[in-house]
C-alpha cells in the first residue's frame, strides 16, 4: 500500500477472504481426524469379522440333564494356550458336584482361571477330556455347554447401555421382580436409588465403583439361573458389608446349584464344601479348611502369605478385622 501497489479495498477484501477461509480449513482438518478414526474402526471390524468361528459338534444333544452329579468332570486334563507352549495345567482330575460350593485357591499363575477357561470351552484340552455329567465335551455343542454356566470374570466390565440392560444381558426374559430381588440381595439398591433414572440410567453417565461393578456382574450371572456359577475373585474389590451380602447369596445359591469360586480371601473359602489347592498347574490337595490347615503346607502358606486369615484372626482374638491394628 505504501508503494501504491495495493489499494485499500483490495487489502480489506484480502483480509476478509483470509478470515472466511479459516473456518472451512479448520473444519476440513476436523473431518480428516474423524475420517482417520473411522478407517481405524473399519479395520478392527474387518479383523473381528475375519476371526475364525469356533467349531463345534453340530446339532449334538446334551444327554445329561441339569442336576446330574457330578456336574463337571476334568478327567486327567492337560492344557496349554498355544500348541507349542508349556502346559499350564497337567493331569488334572477334578469333579465338580451339582450342588455345593467348591473353592479354588493357589498362588498367582497356578492355573485357576485356566480351569474356568476349560469349563467354558474357551480353550480345548491337549490331553484328557472334560465331561458335562457323563457326556464328553466334544460331543456337546459349544453353546449348549456355555448355557449351563454363569461366569463372573476377574475384572468384570460393564457394557455400553443402561444398568438394566447390563443386568438382563444373559437372560433378557428376567422378570422385574427377579431383577429387584437380586439387586436387593446384593445390596445394589443404594446404587440404583442414587441414579437419576434408576435401572434405566446409562452406565456411561453413572459413576459405578469397582465393587459395584463386580456385584452388577454377579447379579447378571444370578439372573441367568445357570446350573454352575463360576466366580473369579468376585470379592476382590468389595468392602466388608457388601462382602457379607455376597457370601449370604453364595451360601443360598450353593444349596440349589454348583458354585465354584476362585478366592483370595479366607472369608470366601472358609465355609466351602471343598477347597481345591492348586500350584503350578497341578492340584496338590483338596478338602475342608480345617483338614487342609492341618496337613497341607502350601495351604497354610497361602493362608498366611495372602493374609487370608484376617477373619479367623478376628474370630480368635474377638477383635473385628477393621478395627484391629
Ligand atoms: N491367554 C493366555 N495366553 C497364554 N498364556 C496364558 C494366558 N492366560 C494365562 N496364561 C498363562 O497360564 C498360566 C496360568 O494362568 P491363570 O490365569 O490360569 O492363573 P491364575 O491361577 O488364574 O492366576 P491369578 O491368581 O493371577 O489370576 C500363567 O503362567 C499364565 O501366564
Ligand atoms: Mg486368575
Amino acid at each position: 500500500m505504501a508503494n501504491g501497489q495495493l489499494t485499500m479495498p483490495t487489502l480489506v477484501a484480502f483480509l476478509l477472504y483470509a478470515v472466511g477461509l479459516l473456518g472451512p480449513t479448520m473444519e476440513l482438518s476436523h473431518h480428516l481426524t474423524t475420517l482417520q478414526a473411522g478407517v481405524a474402526a473399519a479395520a478392527r471390524i474387518r479383523d473381528v469379522r475375519s476371526l475364525e468361528l469356533e467349531r463345534s459338534a453340530p446339532g449334538a444333544a446334551v444327554a445329561t440333564r441339569a442336576g446330574d452329579s457330578p456336574a463337571i468332570v476334568f478327567d486327567r486334563v492337560t492344557a496349554c494356550y498355544s500348541d507349542s507352549g508349556r502346559p499350564v495345567l497337567r493331569d488334572v482330575y477334578l469333579e465338580i458336584p451339582a450342588t455345593g460350593h467348591t473353592a479354588i485357591v493357589g498362588p498367582s499363575g497356578a492355573g485357576k482361571t485356566t480351569l474356568f477357561a476349560l469349563m467354558l470351552r474357551f480353550i480345548e484340552p491337549q490331553a484328557g477330556e472334560l465331561r458335562l455329567g457323563s457326556t464328553a465335551y466334544r460331543d456337546v455343542d459349544i453353546s449348549a455347554v456355555r448355557r449351563r454356566f454363569g461366569y463372573v470374570e476377574q475384572d468384570s466390565p460393564l457394557l455400553p447401555g443402561t444398568l438394566r440392560e447390563n443386568l438382563v444381558f444373559a437372560n433378557p426374559a428376567a422378570s422385574q421382580r427377579a431383577i429387584y430381588d437380586v439387586v436387593a440381595r446384593l445390596q445394589l439398591d443404594d446404587l440404583v436409588d442414587g441414579l437419576e433414572h434408576g435401572l434405566d440410567t446409562d452406565v456411561a453417565a453413572a459413576t459405578i465403583s469397582g465393587g459395584q461393578r463386580q456385584r452388577v456382574a454377579l447379579a447378571r450371572a444370578l439372573l441367568a439361573e445357570p446350573d454352575v456359577l463360576l466366580l473369579d475373585e468376585v470379592t476382590a474389590q468389595i468392602d466388608g458389608i457388601s462382602e457379607a451380602a455376597v457370601h449370604e447369596v453364595l451360601r443360598s445359591q450353593a444349596k440349589q446349584r454348583s458354585v465354584v469360586t476362585i478366592a483370595h480371601r479366607l472369608s470366601t473359602v472358609i465355609d466351602a464344601d471343598t477347597i481345591v489347592v492348586t500350584e503350578r498347574g497341578r492340584i496338590v490337595d483338596r478338602g475342608r479348611h480345617q483338614e487342609l490347615i492341618e496337613r497341607c503346607s502350601l495351604y497354610r502358606r497361602l493362608v498366611e502369605a495372602l493374609r487370608l486369615d484376617t477373619d479367623a484372626e478376628s474370630a480368635r482374638t474377638g477383635i473385628p478385622e477393621r478395627i484391629a491394628p
